[in-house]
């Protein structure tokens, strides 16, 4: 950015290969060769994540919703997700007519925590959507555990964690179905999109049926078995997601870089702290920070006073419990009771520019500006 432009919260890198990939795709994924792109994109991005299957969609709010009909799951059933998250990962469960239940996070990683979910287990409870939040994972290997001894299906929600790792797998890998996003704001972007994986061929052909009006894969009659979706991603976007693909290493060294930069541009404060992790595997999609309660500065004023000066920023989630499109529900109640945790850290947290355009110079003038704000406005 100039000295004074505005800086971008998020975005992505795009250079010459997307490029001429999307013109050779406008220019001849027609014909016999209209599904290449989406064919190319679905194996190279199962074969990154290191899973059997891969399927192409326009999002991944898409993907959590065909991974929840290809389970199965619908009236009277419960599913868990965190308090936490973008509304994405909650919305779907009522597409499919099934009661979302809000579980706290662990106060580090923002994500759910065994205990967070076991304090939501009923009988009803048919999965957990776990979610990678800002890039940070919980312990998979233990929830899967969990989910396995209780009977649950785990749901991997990775829309944000593309190059995560955990135990030396890669976010994605983990539960009987995942789901990414490749949304505008995402490290990899098809302008919009997402991707659904699985193991499992009997779900895969479940959710390819689904993705297709009820159509049979390779069907050419026109002839629907039952009422279903239309979840497909286009040719040109999937041919843009390759590429990035192809760029994914530099993609990531770009985020890990930004994390980098504001943990030393702030590294002399101790009322701001910058989420990390133990986890050196983690590739942070935005960089956030906590702001001590102390300094008065909560997300909203600091957001507004930011903005300001020119430098865009988002809130931290805000419980989902306490939505206005939720908050009237019972479970809403039950759950800001429950949710200590998410209310406690919600109110102080931002999420700082992390945009792939970024500079060190960018960086420095958010930290400076949070540092200025912090100690010299009137509180
Ligand atoms: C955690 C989480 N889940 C799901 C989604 C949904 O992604 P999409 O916008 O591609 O539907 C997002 C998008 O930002 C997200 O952050």
């Amino acid at each position: 950015m100039t000295e004074n432009s505005r800086i971008p919260v998020a975005g992505p890198s795009i250079t010459e290969l997307e490029a001429k990939r999307v013109l050779d795709a406008v220019t001849h994924a027609w014909y016999d060769d209209a599904n290449r792109p989406i064919d190319d994109f679905e194996t190279a991005f199962a074969r990154y994540i290191g899973r059997a299957h891969a399927g192409c969609l326009p999002s991944c709010t898409a993907g959590l919703h065909l991974a929840l009909a290809a389970l199965g799951i619908g009236p009277g059933d419960e599913v868990i997700v965190p308090d936490l998250t973008w509304i994405a990962t909650s919305a779907p469960i009522s597409y499919v007519g099934a009661q979302p239940v809000f579980a706290d996070v662990d106060p580090t990683s923002l994500c759910l925590t065994i205990d967070t979910v076991a304090a939501c287990v009923t009988p009803r409870t048919k999965a957990v959507i776990a979610v990678d939040l800002y890039g940070a994972m919980p312990d998979m290997e233990a929830l899967a555990a969990f989910a396995d001894e209780s009977g649950i299906t785990l749901i991997e929600d990775a829309a944000e964690a593309l190059g995560s790792e955990i135990a030396g797998r890669r976010a994605g890998s983990f539960g009987r179905v995942s789901v990414f996003s490749f949304h505008g704001s995402k490290t990899l972007t098809t302008g919009e999109g997402g991707m659904l994986l699985t193991d499992d061929p009997d779900l895969f052909r479940r959710v390819n049926v689904l993705r297709d009006h009820g159509r049979r894969p390779g069907d050419r009659a026109f002839n629907n078995f039952e009422v279903a979706f239309k979840y497909k991603m286009s040719g040109l976007q999937a041919a843009l997601g390759a590429a990035q693909l192809e760029r994914v290493d530099e993609l990531l060294e770009g985020k890990r870089r930004i994390h980098r930069w504001y943990k030393d541009g702030l590294a002399e404060r101790d009322d701001v702290s910058i989420y990390s992790s133990d986890n050196a595997g983690v590739v942070w999609w935005m960089t956030s920070a906590h702001v001590s309660p102390e300094t008065g500065w909560d997300k909203d004023r600091l957001q507004a006073e930011l903005s300001r000066a020119n430098i865009d920023s988002r809130p931290i989630f805000r419980p989902l419990s306490s939505l206005p499109a939720y908050r009237e529900t019972s479970e809403a109640a039950r759950a800001r009771d429950r949710n200590q945790v998410a209310y406690r850290v919600s109110p102080w947290g931002i999420n700082l520019p992390s945009a792939l355009a970024l500079t060190q110079a960018d960086v420095q003038r958010v930290c400076d500006e949070m540092i200025y704000l912090i100690d010299r406005r009137i509180r």
